[in-house]
């Protein structure tokens, strides 16, 4: 039985001290359960000053009312309240112990599931064909994977969606440019560079006039569904999805062709949606096109904005595609919550098509649709990240030399044979790079630094890494299954225990706002606590009793579970070795 996370438990209990006390009905949050850092203090309860003057009492009044009633004797030492009212909290010894001792062999490590699961459709990584992966196809590959992982650990149902730039006009001079290099749907053909070939069609078709008329006539056969030029296009996206593939085997990204819902996925929905605005009277033609302005949406000079829903060419853009994708997730598909994991330049082109959507009646009340953007990654020079040459910087040269730098690195300390130094180089470059990314509050921007990603001190996934494979070597070397109560008899020991038991709340906090970096600073502060215990507190010792000995390993074997689990859901693997 999970029992989720300490300090939730403690407002529970202060809740209903509140209630039998005063009369007052508060949720948990209300009860301002916080850790502590005095001396002698786990939690503190500062709700006695958050309520004093809603009750018209003295706050000092409200936390003696609190503590004469609490009914948690058997949870915590006798409380103590500070200054004008905060309520310190110390948990009973046996009952730390008692909760640590539970973790052992629980394959949830004391966290719940989610009593009411919801659906989410997940839109991730989402990258464009016929263009190489960038930077922020990289971040959105790796936040909506760990949130994927971490929503579904929750015990939410999520599906996954890629929402391939795979339509519009490019495809036009994409295709005449194939056909002109010999192409043809049997042939077997590949592009070596993707960015490149996408770089000679946009040069041919600016310089050869003849080149262009055959590139916007195939964009209309294209759009009326002409098959053989269809069949071209499918080699296309068939050629990109590969590289993609490629990117995320490399990444570890869960992403599979399955899950690809491009942007022409949705084009026999069009149509519909728009004649569906239209109908409910929420479109007006402005400069020839078919906008929707939903409300509070304005320019610098406060005019109205308009998302274009039809575009004066009577085609479709990247809006209306957004307009149907919505409609087809709650509707065709059933989902409660809609995630977009894109950078944040994109948060209005969000803002307006969810309005619109709920304008419209695509989302209701009972449905929520969330922007999850981020930040770009700036090279050491504070710019965009670019190599040398000054373009753009490709994702698997990226990832590759993560994986040689830290092969470097593991090469130097490790006692492993070629094979496993590989699995481990891997494991710990692209942790590295992953890790980088997620340990940085999302909506920022962060630069990229190999020394600092791959520090092994300090906020990194290396530094997590050893400590787990710290504790893999000790429960190895231990020669006998931890087992049995856990025992206090060095400050280190109740520290961890307690930092243990924290999880649920760090896994709360993470989900409840999309911010994997408060994952990353749970994990960072378990494993330091982790490294003091290590280093205080002696295990395998001949001259170290049974008994204690046996307590340390549960936590070593706990504290395992716990950085394996955390990093798990970041996406990044956790060797027992390094
Ligand atoms: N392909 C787009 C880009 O590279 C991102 C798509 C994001 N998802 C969406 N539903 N608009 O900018």
């Amino acid at each position: 039985m999970a029992h989720g996370d300490v300090g939730l438990e403690l407002g529970t209990r202060v809740a209903e001290a509140l209630r039998r006390g005063l009369d007052l009905v508060v949720t948990p949050a209300e009860a301002v359960i916080r850790p502590s850092t005095r001396e002698g203090a786990d939690y503190q309860c500062n709700a006695a000053m958050s309520l004093a003057k809603k009750l018209g009492r003295k706050p000092r009044e409200v936390a003696e009312a609190i503590v004469a009633n609490l009914d948690a004797a058997d949870m915590l030492e006798t409380p103590e309240i500070a200054g004008p009212g905060f309520i310190n909290l110390r948990l009973r010894d046996d009952w730390l112990r008692g909760r640590a001792a539970e973790l052992l062999g629980d394959d949830r490590l004391g966290v719940p599931a989610v009593s009411a699961p919801r659906r989410f459709a997940l839109d991730y990584s989402s990258p464009n064909v016929a263009k190489e992966m960038h930077i922020g196809h990289l971040r959105s590959s790796i936040i909506g994977d760990a949130i994927l992982r971490l929503l579904r650990f929750a015990g939410h149902e999520v599906t996954p969606h890629n929402h391939l730039g795979d339509w519009g006009t490019p495809f036009g001079m994409l295709i005449e440019h194939l056909l002109d290099n010999g192409w043809t749907p049997e042939g077997e053909h590949s592009i070596h560079d993707l960015n490149g070939f996408y770089q000679e069609a946009r040069k041919k078709f600016d310089a050869d006039p003849d080149f262009a008329d055959r590139a916007r006539a195939r964009v209309v056969a294209l759009q009326g569904g002409d098959e053989p030029t269809l069949a071209l296009w499918r080699v296309l996206v068939e050629e990109s999805t590969r590289h993609f593939q490629k990117v995320y085997g490399l990444l570890g990204v869960e992403l599979t062709p399955a899950d690809t819902y491009g942007e022409s996925f949705y084009n026999p929905y069009l149509d519909e949606v728009i004649a569906d605005l239209e109908g409910k009277g929420l479109t007006q033609v402005s400069d020839g096109a078919v906008c929707v302005f939903p409300p509070g949406f304005t320019n610098r000079e406060g005019e109205p904005l308009p998302l274009i829903v039809r575009k004066s060419d009577g085609g479709y853009g990247y809006a209306s595609t957004d307009l149907a994708t919505v409609r087809y997730w709650v509707d065709e598909r059933g989902m409660t919550d809609l995630l977009y994991v894109v950078g944040t330049p994109q948060a209005q082109h969000f803002d307006m098509v969810f309005a619109a959507s709920r304008q419209a009646g695509y989302l209701t009340e009972d449905q929520t649709a969330v922007h999850i953007g981020f930040g770009t990654i700036l090279g050491e020079d504070g710019k965009t990240i670019r190599t040398r040459a000054g373009a753009s910087v490709k994702l698997v040269d990226l990832l590759s030399e993560a994986v040689e730098q830290a092969s470097a690195t593991v090469a130097e300390r490790s006692s492993l044979d070629s094979a496993q130094q590989a699995e481990v180089a891997r494991a710990v470059g692209i942790g590295a790079v992953k890790y980088a990314d997620l340990s940085n509050d999302r909506e920022k921007d962060y630069t990229f630094t190999w020394a600092r990603m791959l520090a092994t001190e300090g906020n990194t996934s290396v530094y997590l890494q050893y400590a787990n494979a710290r504790a893999h070597s000790v429960l190895r070397k231990a020669e006998q299954e931890p087992a049995g109560e856990v025992l206090f008899t060095e400050p280190a020991e109740r520290v961890l225990a307690l930092k243990l038991l924290q999880l649920p709340g760090a896994l709360t906090a993470t989900t409840e706002s999309y911010a994997p970096h408060k994952l990353c600073g749970y994990l960072y502060e378990l494993a330091a606590v982790f490294t003091t215990f290590y280093d205080t507190c002696p295990i395998l010792k001949p001259d170290v009793d049974p008994a204690v000995r046996a307590s340390r390993l549960v936590l070593t074997r706990v504290t395992s579970d716990v950085l394996t689990l955390g990093l798990g859901l970041l996406g990044i693997d956790a060797p027992h070795e390094l």
